[in-house]
């Protein structure tokens, strides 16, 4: 006779087999299309884990920019999808699902920001690269978290700058440069959910743990931070810091390679305001599963396309990224 404990074992190995055979047909297709699979670091584990790349924003453009593969399967947003299409336009860039989009882009609409920039006519306009197509060709250099302070940096100290969109980024690279960027006031959802109550009593749960932020975050969680950083700054940290216990305040997917790089720390959520669960998990971030990666390589859809005459204006603030990086 058959239990139930039986009957979700077998439940269990039959959905293990069947991510095993997804597994498969993946690495059998990419090989058969000389496809590149790359993925962010807020993708979930098995998507990190079969992925040919794995990285933060500014890692994704610089090998999108470079691979010889003739798809790429972008598993991020559609942001991170359209800045690989646009650094190499004749390649097919694939998504696994089309309405991964990203709240901080969409809080920077192109009109309005085209409105603003036009405001200021004697300025530079930098953007993070969480923007739309549109809104790269309406800027002079793009950044990301990790190259952010770097570039801003290059320019006189007296230099009249635009930073858009992200207003957590904004006034954090403002604090370290000493400057006084003109900000569009866009943010991201996930990073303005982190709770400081709930960080304050985590800290008394472990008071030996550093704190690791994302600088989108809102400057009370970062002043609690005792290092801020990209994704891959933050990755790198709890690698060769000497303490054993963070608590992470970015999307939780990190996780999981701060936890194989250093498999003996313990990494610990920060939790979002108003959620009973522990974990900050971007849910645009989240619509790509392995399924979808999978359909997506066998149907070669959804594609990321970007009007030519946007993509001829958008590529040059990203090459000047790359250039200054
Ligand atoms: P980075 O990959 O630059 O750390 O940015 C984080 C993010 O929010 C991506 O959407
Ligand atoms: Fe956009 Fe925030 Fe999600 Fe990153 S975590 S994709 S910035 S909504």
């Amino acid at each position: 006779m058959h239990t139930e404990n039986d009957m979700n074992l077998a439940s269990g190995n039959s959905s293990q087999q069947k991510q095993e055979d997804l597994r498969t047909k993946i690495l059998q297709l990419k090989a058969e299309k000389n496809a590149v699979i790359m993925a962010h670091y807020y993708q979930t584990g098995d998507i990190q884990d079969i992925a040919d790349v794995v990285g933060d924003s500014l890692a994704l453009a610089q090998q999108a920019a470079k691979t010889n593969a003739d798809i790429i399967v972008l598993c991020g947003v559609h942001f991170m999808g359209e800045t690989a299409k646009i650094l190499s336009p004749t390649k097919k860039v694939l998504i696994p699902d089309m309405k991964a989009g990203c709240s901080l882009a969409d809080s920077c609409p192109a009109d309005a920001f085209e409105v603003f920039c036009k405001a200021h006519p004697d300025h530079t306009v930098i953007s993070y690269v969480n923007t739309t197509a549109a809104v790269k060709a309406l800027t002079d250099v793009v950044v990301t978290s990790t190259n952010a302070k770097k570039i801003v940096d290059q320019f006189p100290r007296d230099a009249k700058l635009i930073f858009g969109p992200d207003r957590n980024l904004g006034n954090y690279i403002n604090s370290v440069t000493g400057r006084d960027m003109l900000l569009w006031d866009g943010a991201c959802h996930v990073h303005e959910q982190f709770s400081l109550e709930k960080l304050v009593k985590l800290k008394a749960e472990y008071p030996e743990a550093e704190v690791l932020a994302h600088p989108e975050c809102k400057r009370p969680l970062l002043l609690m931070a005792d290092f801020i950083g990209s994704t891959q700054a933050l990755l790198n940290y709890s690698i060769h810091s000497d303490k054993n216990t963070f608590l992470v305040a970015t999307e939780s997917g990190i996780m999981h390679e701060m936890q194989k790089k250093s498999p003996d720390k313990q990494f610990v959520p920060v939790p979002p305001n108003d959620s009973t669960c522990a974990c900050n998990e971007c849910n645009f971030m989240r619509l790509n599963t392995l399924e979808k990666l999978y359909l997506c390589l066998l149907n070669e859809t959804p594609e990321i396309l970007v009007d030519e005459a946007i993509q001829i204006k958008a590529v040059k603030p990203i090459l000047r990224m790359l250039e200054m990086s």
